[in-house]
């Protein structure tokens, strides 16, 4: 049985991750705006992400008699100032939800909460990966700079990112605007 402030701290990660998908679609959308259709993918493939992130959490919490509460999401950031001001904003959220996950971990040691202790390793993995695949991207789009050939170029590549949902989690349209497949339930 969850203790009621980790079911609170649990709750608060939730709205996070919730709030991260809302972030990433918000950058999907700017993208579109700009016409750089791969990297609104890559963004929509991460919104998918990041509500798996959220749905995992909610199943953990009903299965471990915790209370899941749905939390305000704080409306994202509208417009950036170029693509790498994007990126760069995606690589620095990151690190804050390494953080933020870090402080759950803590929180589940300090409860004696062994059980979410491990269930938070998924997370803390995950993180490792997060922070990885930002890096990589923030990296080719600042080499491309504002040459906008260059741009197309990494907007093609990032267009090709695909996503497995774990079974179970198909929950978001994982079809680009443009009709094209971008993720697939993994049996
Ligand atoms: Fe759910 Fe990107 O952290």
């Amino acid at each position: 049985m969850l203790s009621e402030k980790m079911t609170e701290a649990l709750n608060d990660q939730a709205n996070r991750e919730l709030y991260s998908s809302y972030l990433y679609l918000s950058m999907s959308a700017f993208f579109e705006s700009l016409k750089f259709e791969g990297m609104a993918s890559w963004m929509r493939v991460q919104a998918a992400e990041e509500l798996v992130h959220a749905m995992k959490m909610y199943d953990y919490m009903v299965s471990a008699g915790g209370r899941a509460k749905m939390l305000a999401v704080e409306a994202p950031q509208f417009s950036w100032a170029s693509p790498v001001v994007v990126f760069q904003n995606v690589w620095n959220h990151e690190r804050v939800v390494t953080g933020l996950i870090n402080n759950l971990a803590n929180l589940a040691i300090q409860e004696n909460d062994e059980v979410t202790k491990s269930f938070l390793q998924w997370y803390l993995k995950e993180q490792v990966e997060e922070e990885e695949s930002s890096d990589n991207v923030l990296n080719s789009v600042k080499t491309a700079g504002n040459d906008h050939e260059a741009l197309k170029e990494v907007d093609k590549a990032l267009g090709l990112r695909r996503f497995n949902f774990p079974k179970g989690y198909d929950i978001f349209p994982y079809v680009s605007r443009q009709g094209i497949t971008i993720g697939s339930l993994k049996k």
